[in-house]
């Protein structure tokens, strides 16, 4: 069956460009990302891990370890992280899984037959510090994720993780918060101060100061 968001993230032991790897190890007590990509040697998948190795240092800054995956075995991922490394002008030094016997594309539903009956397609897992699913994007193999959207989705769900806030539509870092439904207007005033009351359920306040 496949994964829901709240779901525990399933645990598995891989052979990666990095060595061999327990995901929850490496993970330790911080966030995660895995993502899958069609196959090696493929344009926007290229791109894509190139961008993900630029951004590096923001995910760092989140406490957020990032692993690639895709169903192409060790020696190809080898041979192309050298040329993402020449074409995208970056240094990839995250790990990339070589599930050649498809493990973690089956733990996580990662090949949708009738997309392709072989390659993964480009699903994209959040895993929390308490190892649940906190968010999943699937996307077809012709279309590169947005990368800084997924950066933002973080900041949100590090925002909820700590102080139960939500965000708006399109929301960036500096922009004002929603407060949740399930906190009330005297906690929240309680707890960040002057609202915005627009509606009864439609409450605005500043990002805490962190
Ligand atoms: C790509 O990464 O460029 C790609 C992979 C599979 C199908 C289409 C595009």
């Amino acid at each position: 069956m496949s994964l829901r968001l709240g779901d525990p993230a399933p645990n598995f032991k891989a052979k990666t460009t990095k060595g061999e790897i327990d995901f929850y190890e490496y993970l330790g007590d911080g966030w995660g990302i895995l993502f899958s990509h069609p196959a090696d040697f493929t344009p926007v998948c290229t791109t894509e891990l190139g961008k993900t190795a630029h951004l590096m240092e923001e995910f760092a800054r989140r406490n957020v370890k990032v692993m690639a995956v895709s169903v192409d075995p060790l020696d190809k991922h080898f041979q192309w992280v050298g040329d993402i490394n020449e074409t995208q002008h970056c240094t990839v030094d995250f790990p990339i899984i070589a599930d050649d016997d498809r493990q973690v594309a089956t733990l996580y539903d990662m090949i949708h037959p009738n997309a392709s009956a072989t390659a993964t397609v480009r699903s994209l897992f959040v895993i929390g510090p308490d190892k649940t699913v906190k968010l999943m994007i699937t996307y077809p193999a012709s279309t590169g994720r947005n990368f800084n959207e997924v950066l933002r989705v973080v900041d949100s769900l590090q925002l909820t993780a700590k102080y139960s806030l939500a965000t708006p539509a399109d929301w960036q870092q500096g922009e004002d918060v929603i407060v949740v439904p399930a906190v009330s207007t005297e906690d929240a005033e309680k707890r960040f101060g002057t609202l915005e009351i627009v509606k009864p359920y439609l409450r605005y306040t500043k990002v805490p100061k962190q």
